[in-house]
């Protein structure tokens, strides 16, 4: 691995943040080493389903003061993805997810919301750490990466799932997914380093000082212009 970008991005040594990705064998894992190696106190999840994310993170990190849980728990008229199930299941993978969650329910602020609706309850500049797992079609990593920027501290981590280098994650009738490449865009437009990672995960630092770079660090995403991204469809 050569140059700095990862010294930039993580505020850690390179060959500790190396380490950590190599290390770990899933996603769960790489974000609660990461987490535990930035001293993560004030945290948000776009996108929390039944907690899993939530209660590993909140089970393993105990710089953790606040976590922010932002999912609508709701069935969505215009969002054309399989997690958008009837609003029976919602009700109960709501629960679960506060049942996974309640031992430490005095961390946690539900905003039983979309982003771009409850986003204003979180104050500007105050998160370390923000995770997208919410729409992930073009509209919601969009308004994502816009509305959570202003949130972040200087230095605070973006991450996010679902990085895919073909945007056909599931059968061709569902909105395609386009985190990959609009958040390598978006860091571009900021002048900020932005990181793929293993398990198809990504991470951007806000950094007033910073340039725009990508590096992947998978070897997967070679050329990610849509021509070459959507083509894959055929395939399917
Ligand atoms: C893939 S699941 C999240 C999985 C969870 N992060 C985990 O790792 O266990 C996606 C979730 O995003 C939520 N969601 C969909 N649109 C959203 C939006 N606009 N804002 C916030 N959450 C949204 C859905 O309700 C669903 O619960």
């Amino acid at each position: 691995m050569s140059g700095s970008v990862l010294t930039t991005v993580m505020n850690i040594q390179d060959s500790v943040f190396l380490d950590i990705v190599s290390r770990s064998s899933s996603r769960f894992e790489l974000w609660k080493k990461l987490l535990n190696a930035t001293n993560a106190k004030t945290i948000a999840e776009v996108g929390v389903w039944k907690g899993d994310f939530a209660k590993q993170v909140l089970e393993h990190c105990d710089t953790i003061e606040k976590y922010f849980m932002i999912d609508p728990w709701a069935t969505l008229p215009d969002w054309n993805k399989p997690f958008n199930v009837d609003s029976k299941t919602f009700d109960d993978v709501y629960a679960e997810a506060m049942n996974k969650t309640a031992f430490a329910s005095e961390k946690c602020v539900v905003l039983r919301g979309r982003t771009k609706d409850v986003i204003q309850q979180i104050p500007d500049h105050s998160l370390d750490f923000a995770y997208i797992d919410g729409d992930h079609t073009l509209r919601g990593i969009v308004i994502d990466l816009i509305k959570l920027f202003p949130k972040m501290k200087e230095n605070g981590l973006i991450a996010g799932d679902d990085f895919m280098p073909n945007p056909w994650q599931h059968d061709i009738r569902f909105e395609p997914t386009l985190v990959c490449p609009f958040s390598i865009y978006f860091a571009e437009a900021m002048n900020l380093p932005i990181v793929a990672l293993p398990f198809n995960q990504f991470l951007t630092q806000k950094k007033s000082d910073s340039t725009f770079s990508f590096q992947d660090l998978t070897g997967m995403y070679g050329d990610v212009s849509l021509n070459k991204l959507f083509i894959n469809r055929e395939t399917l």
